[in-house]
């Protein structure tokens, strides 16, 4: 499938002005949420939704909150353990929901929002090492995509090293902010 176009899609933070009723991603739970929880949580400062509309049309949402990657350094990858910062935890942000409409689940909306979520990461004021998701079984390789992994046995939570996308994007910057930060 040709994914559509990104300037024919469009995000906006969820308010009580948008009507969600037509929303259906096939999940139950997912639509649930949205429909009934989702607002409700934002008002309590829990999470942000940004909703993603196709010509006026609700395509998707997803869902951020903040979370901490607590590292029990005998069951991590040793890869992944951070040279030189020893903390108990570290700064993730945590995929809570992202779902697409099921007629247009395939033509790159899931990615667009994803892509939307690792810039919001690299663009905030803060540091944020981890991206973090607790993935359906089923959307497991949609993440695996974008280079999200498992590193535990219990294949729970996958996460994707904010460090390393952003070598990639910016390979030279980023390694100076690494040697200043040693
Ligand atoms: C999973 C979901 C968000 C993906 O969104 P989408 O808009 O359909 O995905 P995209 O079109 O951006 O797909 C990007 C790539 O991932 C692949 N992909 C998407 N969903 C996939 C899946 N379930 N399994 C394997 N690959 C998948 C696509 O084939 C595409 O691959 P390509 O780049 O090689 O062509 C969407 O299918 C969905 O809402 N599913 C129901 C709810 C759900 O499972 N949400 C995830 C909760 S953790």
């Amino acid at each position: 499938m040709v994914p559509l176009p990104e300037k024919a899609l469009c995000t906006e933070l969820l308010s009580a002005r948008y009507d969600l009723a037509r929303f259906d991603s096939g999940n139950e739970e997912l639509n649930d949420y949205l429909k009934n929880d989702a607002l409700k949580e934002q008002r309590q400062l829990l999470s942000k939704t940004q909703l993603c509309f196709h010509r006026d049309r609700l395509a998707g949402f997803i869902t951020l909150t903040t979370d901490s990657i607590r590292i029990d350094k005998d069951k991590l990858d040793p890869s992944q353990i951070i040279d030189g910062c020893d903390y108990p935890a570290y700064p993730c942000i945590l995929i809570a929901r992202l779902a697409v409409d099921k007629k247009l689940h395939g033509y790159g909306v899931g990615s667009y929002l994803l892509s939307l979520a690792i810039g919001f990461v690299l663009e905030a004021p803060l540091g944020c090492r981890y991206l973090a998701v607790d993935p359906k079984e089923e959307a497991a390789k949609f993440y695996e995509k974008f280079g999200f992994k498992y590193w535990t046995k219990s294949r729970r939570r996958m996460f994707l090293n904010m460090r390393d996308v952003a070598q990639q994007l910016e390979p030279e910057e980023s390694l100076d902010l690494w040697s200043v930060a040693e």
